[in-house]
């Protein structure tokens, strides 16, 4: 890391963190996904098991998803590492402008985590949703069997507001879902000074 910026030096772009940065899915990232895809742990953790996937269908979908038409604020970045290298993946889904509220999904790459990616990752989509677009309260459904993924919520500030009993199936059972949320004001206090700054705009 260089410079107080973070892994650029000096610069402008709210996607650069600390220890990582957000891009746009590009198509060459097709063998990333196929890898991270294939990883069952990961796969059961962000869904469900699935069929195997052939590298062409993986081809399509990332070729789809890096020419993607923007809508409904729902969006996919690949996370980097101070070598450009990608580390994982975060995407928005269930953006509503009217009520302010919005969710996401994620996963970093089994030999990868632990390293703070994920926590500064939705740091800085949590930033970009309440600071340039308005939203006010994000929410998340985590299994009950994923204790990572609770730890992370639960250390990034997130409440615990409630618990959905049965609603998962998976390794032969069925599993409740914890449902966690964050509105903007306690985003803000949690997370104070734990990104690069943005300041604002000088007033008139
Ligand atoms: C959950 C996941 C995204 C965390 O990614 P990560 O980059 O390793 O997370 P971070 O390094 O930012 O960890 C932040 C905190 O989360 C908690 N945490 C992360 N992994 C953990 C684990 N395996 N066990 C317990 N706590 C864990 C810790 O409290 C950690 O803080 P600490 O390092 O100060 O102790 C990653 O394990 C993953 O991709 N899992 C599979 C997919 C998934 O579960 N996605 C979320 C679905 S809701």
């Amino acid at each position: 890391m260089t410079g107080e910026r973070g892994l650029d030096g000096p610069g402008t772009s709210i996607w650069q963190g600390f220890t990582v940065r957000l891009r746009a899915v590009e198509p060459e990232d097709w063998e990333y996904f196929h890898r991270w895809g294939g990883d069952d742990v990961v796969a059961r953790a962000t869904d469900a098991v699935p069929f195997p996937e052939s590298r062409a269908a993986t081809r399509s979908w990332t070729e789809h998803e890096a020419n993607r038409e923007r809508s409904n604020d729902r969006f996919r970045w690949v996370m980097v590492d101070a070598d450009d290298s990608p580390v994982g993946t975060i995407n928005t889904h269930s953006c509503d402008r009217l009520a302010g509220t919005l969710s996401f999904g994620l996963a970093v790459a089994p030999e990868r985590q632990g390293e703070g990616f994920a926590s500064e990752a939705i740091r800085l989509v949590l930033r970009y949703f309440f600071d340039e677009l308005g939203y006010q309260k994000v929410n998340a459904h985590v299994y009950a069997f994923n204790g990572a993924s609770q730890a992370l919520h639960e250390n990034l500030g997130f409440v615990q507001e409630g618990r959905l009993r049965r609603m998962h199936y998976a390794a032969g059972r069925h599993w409740d879902t914890l449902v966690y949320g964050m509105t903007r004001e306690e985003f803000a206090a949690e997370q104070a000074g734990k990104l690069p700054p943005m300041g604002a705009p000088d007033q008139p």
